[in-house]
């Protein structure tokens, strides 16, 4: 699938920093994850008006390295909504600093549930 890369999609973006690096110099893919997980977030709680936690991710492909001092964009979409649980599309772009192209490198797909002050599931009322 493809998310269509609107400023309404569109959850995150920051540059890639060498903090989060792993020993080939390029970003870890734990921090390209997190920030997915942050992102996708952001659509279910908006999505449930409530509180969130991510019970599943699934179908994460990274296609292309992450250098630092990247634009690194994250978009996402509502697929589907279940009783209490929310699934979530999300891709990752990135641009280099200095040019206009931008280029896929990463896309996954995160379940969430809505849950109540107790952590347990609640239903979903959809905004
Ligand atoms: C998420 C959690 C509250 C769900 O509790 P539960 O008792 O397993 O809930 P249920 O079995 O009733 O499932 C709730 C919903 O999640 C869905 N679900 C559960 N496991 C799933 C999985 N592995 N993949 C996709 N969906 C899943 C169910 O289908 C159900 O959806 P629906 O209500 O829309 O039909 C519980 O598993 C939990 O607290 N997990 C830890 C969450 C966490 O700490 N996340 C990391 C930090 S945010």
């Amino acid at each position: 699938m493809s998310i269509q890369r609107t400023g309404d999609n569109l959850a995150i973006r920051i540059v890639a920093m060498p903090r989060d690096t792993n020993p080939n110099g390029d970003m870890f893919g734990g921090w390209l994850v997190s920030l997915m997980d942050m992102a996708a977030s952001l659509e279910a709680s908006k999505t449930s008006g409530g509180r969130v936690v991510t019970v599943a991710m699934d179908a994460i492909a990274f296609h292309k390295p992450v250098a630092v001092g990247d634009e690194v964009s994250c978009y996402t979409e509502l697929l589907n909504v279940g009783r209490t649980s929310m699934k979530i599309a999300i891709e990752v772009w990135i641009r280099k600093r200095h040019s206009e192209e931008a280029v896929k490198v990463t896309e996954g797909q995160f379940t969430f549930v809505a849950i109540d002050e107790n952590g347990r599931p609640t239903p979903v009322v959809k905004s």
